[in-house]
């Protein structure tokens, strides 16, 4: 049996995450966070724990403590509140993964999961079919700290043999919690506007095009990697992933097939900085190569898919 330890557990990925680790792991499931892990009627195979990533001591404490086998270190803080403070996206980012990484090796944990970004590009990386190897300079501090980890992760593979996986996650366009922190949230906040019959004020600009993909497909990506054999695992920094590539015009537009009277108007911010050092699609060859990604969620299906459980969760 594999007992995991999940940080970050009420994130947008993390609270989504739980439900998929219940229906393929036998093992109990610690479910830690900076504020209160509210587990509703989940199932008793899950605990929960108050933990910040920079606590190293209390991570010690709690992989002893819970018999950790693995970890899900998705505790981070997004790239548009890292902007607002980079400091604090400096600590629990890249302190808080050190600490995971050595935590790990310390105590022997048997794999490790990190989730990299889009962000780790910079301005000057290809805008289209961007590789997974690339030499461009993240200019935000989430991308810094993303890419930095990246090199990490190789690290304590190849110095510690810590087996730790790595996804670069592109924008996740997911229903059942709210993203607030990143810059791809519009793709959320545009959809759950349509269902609630408001106009929506979009902070990017209407041709502004970035890697998205459903959380369905980016969590059945998560665990097809940190199942595969060892040997397949040729990438150590981390793999790209992406189902689709949009504008948010082409997202408006497809709402509009179900909304035909849904409103959107184009106000960029401090936000557009950040996506237009973006790539607009990144190249997911070697995912697809060594443990079988394939999304199967396109853009019309997964705004389809969202409408129908927003309309059940929102009305
Ligand atoms: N979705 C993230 C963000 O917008 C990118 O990894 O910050």
């Amino acid at each position: 049996m594999t007992n995991i330890l999940i940080t970050g557990s009420m994130g947008q990925v993390g609270s989504e995450l739980i439900d998929y680790l219940l229906a393929s792991y036998q093992g109990e499931i610690l479910a830690t966070d900076v504020r209160k892990v509210e587990l509703g009627d989940k199932n008793e195979r899950i605990q929960s724990e108050i933990l910040d990533v920079r606590d190293a001591s209390k991570l010690n404490e709690l992989i002893d403590q819970y018999h950790i086998d693995e970890i899900y270190h998705l505790a981070s803080i997004l790239s548009a509140k890292g902007e607002s403070d980079p400091f604090l996206a400096y600590n629990v980012n890249l302190s808080g993964t050190v600490n995971v990484l050595n935590s790990s090796v310390a105590k022997k944990v048997k794999k490790v999961f990190f989730p990299s970004s889009i962000a780790v590009y910079g301005p000057e990386a290809k805008r289209d079919d961007a590789g997974t190897r690339h030499d461009s300079i993240p200019t935000t501090m989430y991308g810094i700290t993303k890419m930095s980890s990246e090199m990490l992760t190789q690290y304590y593979h190849r110095k510690y043999n810590l087996d730790v996986r790595s996804i670069r996650y592109p924008g996740i366009i997911s229903y059942k919690v709210e993203p607030t922190a990143g810059t791809t949230d519009y793709s959320v906040e545009m959809i759950r506007s349509a269902v609630k019959g408001l106009p929506y004020t979009c902070y990017l600009r209407e041709d502004t095009k970035l890697p998205m993909i459903y959380m369905g497909d980016a969590m059945k990506a998560t665990l097809r990697l940190m199942n595969a054999p060892q040997e397949n695992v040729k990438v150590r920094t981390s793999y790209n992933i992406m189902a689709y590539s949009m504008t948010c015009k082409e997202l408006e537009n497809e709402i509009k097939t179900i909304y035909p009277e849904f409103n959107v108007s184009y106000v960029p911010d401090s936000r557009q900085e950040i996506a237009d050092s973006w790539p607009r699609s990144i190249n997911t060859e070697d995912a697809r190569r060594d443990w079988g990604f394939d999304p199967s969620f396109d853009l019309h299906n997964t705004v389809l898919d969202m409408v129908k459980n927003l309309k059940v969760l929102i009305h």
